[in-house]
């Protein structure tokens, strides 16, 4: 073999050699940095009470949150974003001042109690109180089920 073609030979097997080399390195990195799945917080301050105006269903946290902000003269509640019936994102539709779902129909009042469509139940509540800045504090981890008596406890609801 003359010496041009050895080098030729190197050099194609020097290139094959990073080549797996990067290869195996890339699927120790991959085994190292697994994909996680990054849940977003369950609970989010939500601003201070007078940001939020007395009867209307504040929807700037359903994005991000999966929550509306409702207040009303006597305080204020959450609700969250899902159906009780298969799980779908309700529209709020301040014209006809109901949440309706896009899936099957299911209507909720402004309190989220059901009144039409298949939902077997009404829309849950998050656990909400005053963060020591006085801003809200919306608790996602914690539910409140009216059909259970649970929209009496005093977490599902914030006096003001
Ligand atoms: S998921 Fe809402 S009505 Fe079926």
């Amino acid at each position: 073999m003359d010496r041009r073609r050895f080098l030729s030979w190197f050099g194609i097997s020097w290139v094959a050699f990073a080549a797996a080399t990067t290869g195996a390195l890339s699927i120790v990195l991959r085994y190292l940095f697994p994909n996680v799945l990054f849940e977003p917080p369950t609970s989010f301050k939500a601003g201070f009470p007078s940001d939020y105006e007395v009867g209307v269903v504040d929807e700037r946290w359903k994005e991000k949150y999966g929550a509306w902000i409702i207040r009303t003269a006597e305080g204020i509640y959450a609700l969250a974003t899902i159906c009780t019936h298969l799980g779908c994102t309700p529209n709020w539709l301040s014209t006809e001042n109901k949440f309706k779902c896009p899936c099957h129909g299911s209507g909720f009042y402004k309190t989220g109690i059901n009144f039409e469509g298949p939902a077997p139940r009404p829309l849950e509540r998050y656990r909400i109180s005053l963060a020591e800045d006085g801003q809200i504090l919306v608790d996602k981890s914690k539910k409140f089920q009216q059909e259970k008596g649970e929209w009496n406890n005093s977490e599902s609801f914030l006096s003001l």
